[in-house]
């Protein structure tokens, strides 16, 4: 039998459904019930009637799905899927800048540990962070961990935003220069530049279409144009390739990989099914406090 027949009939037994990021391996996002961006997945998570949910991304985003159902189970294929800007905000340090900023609220990217979104008025991902900072009630925000989406928010919503951290970022997308996006428009001089918010401030400018990696793919799918500079992960390019054949796709960094993310490979998602692993454990008092600011954001973004 191969794996994926062993999958799909380990995933009936289980009453199972297996959730994928648009940056995962094309087989793992082949054999997915559903392949989206982080908000994506997270409302997906709330519909699923599935007894188990195979959660094929990083650790935030497998706790995500805990935090929304808390007496389903939860497994994360492979437990090195660890995303290095979620860990850049501890919950101490957020307590320290809400201490130092009282009657502030905070937003926090979901790329977050759940400890730490449990100190969240309310969460965004890339998909709606404008708009959810701009419906925040106080003029200053608390913002992290990602200074790039606030320079993003910044750009066309008028809070000040004061960021925990300082300057955190997600190394995939920081690396990605100027030179980069001038070498690919020279190689590619018809091809339409679109960007993740992650990117740096310069790239983002750049850019002739900014959003989350489900809005990329939707622009890339609807757009009258054929050629495409894809400024971000590109494990995204699987799926431009199925939803859009017959247009052109060009990474912009052949850097532009997020190790984390390939982490998880059949195998694992197999063992997962077959093993139980590797199960995601919340406090119970944490899962309601960080389900809050989770909650909002579905509220807000309607
Ligand atoms: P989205 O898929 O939500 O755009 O996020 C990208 C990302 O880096 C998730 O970690
Ligand atoms: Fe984290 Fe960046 Fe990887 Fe997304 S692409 S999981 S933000 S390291």
């Amino acid at each position: 039998m191969s794996l994926e027949d062993e999958i799909l009939r380990l995933k009936r037994d289980r009453n199972a459904v297996i959730l994928a990021h648009n940056y995962q391996r094309p087989e793992v996002q082949d054999i997915a019930d559903f392949v989206g961006d982080s908000y994506g997945l997270s409302v997906e998570a709330t519909k699923t009637g599935a007894d188990v949910i195979v959660f094929c991304g990083v650790d935030f985003m497998a706790q995500t799905a805990k935090i929304l159902n808390p007496e389903k189970t939860v497994l994360i294929p492979s437990r090195h899927a660890l995303c290095p800007m979620a860990m850049l905000l501890t919950k101490n340090e957020l307590e320290q800048v809400q201490k130092n900023n009282p009657g502030c609220e905070t937003v926090l990217y979901v790329n977050t540990h759940a400890d730490v979104k449990a100190l969240a008025t309310c969460i965004c991902t890339s998909a709606n962070a404008p708009k959810i900072v701009s419906q925040m009630k106080t003029d200053m925000v608390i913002f992290g961990p990602d200074a790039n989406l606030g320079y993003f928010v910044s750009k066309t919503c008028d809070k000040k935003l004061v960021y925990a951290p300082e300057a955190g970022f997600c190394p995939t997308h920081h690396q990605i220069e100027m030179v980069d996006v001038e070498r690919a428009r020279k190689k590619y001089p018809n091809a339409v530049l679109t960007v993740h918010p992650e990117c740096q401030p310069q790239v983002q400018d750049a850019a002739d279409f900014l959003g989350s990696t489900t809005q990329i793919i939707k622009y890339c799918v609807e757009s009258d144009e054929k050629e495409f500079i894809v400024g971000t992960e590109m494990g995204i390019i699987h799926r431009l390739e199925r939803e859009a054949p017959g247009k052109k796709f060009y990474p912009i960094s052949e850097m532009a990989v997020c190790p984390t993310m390939k982490n998880i490979t059949l195998e694992k998602v197999r063992n997962a099914l077959l093993k139980n692993r590797f199960e995601v454990e919340i406090p119970k008092d944490v899962m309601d406090r960080a389900r809050v600011g989770i909650q909002r954001m579905m509220d807000l973004s309607k």
